[in-house]
């Protein structure tokens, strides 16, 4: 509660003027979803406010309608993070479907492992990102995309490669590596991105998740845009990461559309993008 009175100090607004309050209620740990859920469902009974439950994934999807007002569905969503990587074909505001997704670990893990491996600390991401750009792309690496129609994703495999290659040769330069490593995952996501416009036929990308502030990934994005002649949309770096702005983005859409939930919403941890 000490949160809600700060945001709502901060907002400089009282209790009695919000419309709705909208918790995650999935996908994450079943703990964490639960100490937020009941909170809010309290809240929300307590004062009479509509309850509106919200898909953690959805919420950084809407983290790009906060940056820019003129985005509008339909578009192209690619999500990633540290537990999703999925190209989502955003249909309006409440309507989803995923065209593509990893089929082992998310692109996230794959940074945070490599870092570790590295011993750079955690979370990886931004440190790789930060030693990437003193190296050059020089070190071969197994090529990750597959040379079929699906627009699904494999990152387990480059993580292991690029492990199996420090441990061999410990004293191989890091920032190559990295550059290396960003250098292989990107060319994996734009190659199903590209597959994914061309079936799809849409006009913009945005981007979401915490990889997505990658400066090597958002640069790469915007030429592919120039490439494809499709507009390029990349969340301001602090709605890139979880936050809670975000949630409020996808929240107020859900609340608008009228899908008001009732009080006995409950966690659910491997939730699905449009259940
Ligand atoms: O979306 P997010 O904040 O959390 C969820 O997974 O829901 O994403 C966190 C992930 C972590 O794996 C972190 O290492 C990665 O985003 N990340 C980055 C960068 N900043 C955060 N990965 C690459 N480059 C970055 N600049």
């Amino acid at each position: 509660s000490r949160v809600t009175k700060k945001a709502l100090k901060d907002a400089n607004i009282q209790l009695s003027q919000i419309d709705a309050i909208t918790p995650t209620y999935g996908p994450g740990l079943v703990g964490a979803l639960l100490v937020g859920l009941s909170y809010a469902k309290s809240l929300a009974f307590a004062n009479n406010i509509p309850l509106v439950g919200v898909n953690h994934i959805t919420g950084h999807i809407a983290a790009n309608y906060i940056t820019y007002k003129e985005l509008e569905p339909p578009f192209l969503c690619v999500m990633m993070s540290g537990g999703n990587t999925q190209i989502i074909s955003v249909k309006n505001y409440t309507e989803f479907e995923v065209l593509g997704k990893t089929r082992d670990d998310a692109i996230g893990e794959a940074f945070d492992k490599v870092a570790r491996v590295v011993g750079l600390g955690y979370p990886g991401g931004p440190k790789v990102d930060k030693l990437a750009q003193q190296g050059q792309p020089n070190i071969e690496l197994p090529k990750t995309h597959f040379d079929t129609e699906t627009l699904d994703f494999s990152f387990s495999g480059i993580k292991t490669a690029v492990i199996n290659l420090h441990h061999k040769q410990p004293d191989i330069n890091k920032a190559d590596l990295c550059a290396s490593f960003e250098k292989n995952v990107t060319e994996t996501l734009l190659h199903n991105v590209e597959k994914a416009i061309k079936k799809t036929g849409l006009k913009t990308i945005a981007l979401a998740g915490g990889v997505s502030a990658n400066t090597h990934i958002r640069e790469e994005f915007e030429k592919l845009g120039q490439k494809l002649n499709v507009q390029i949309y990349k969340p301001d770096l602090k709605l890139c990461t979880d936050n809670a702005a975000m949630i409020g983005s996808a929240g107020y859409y859900r609340y608008l559309h009228g899908d008001i939930s009732d009080n006995t919403l409950n966690a659910v941890p491997n939730l699905k993008i449009g259940e």
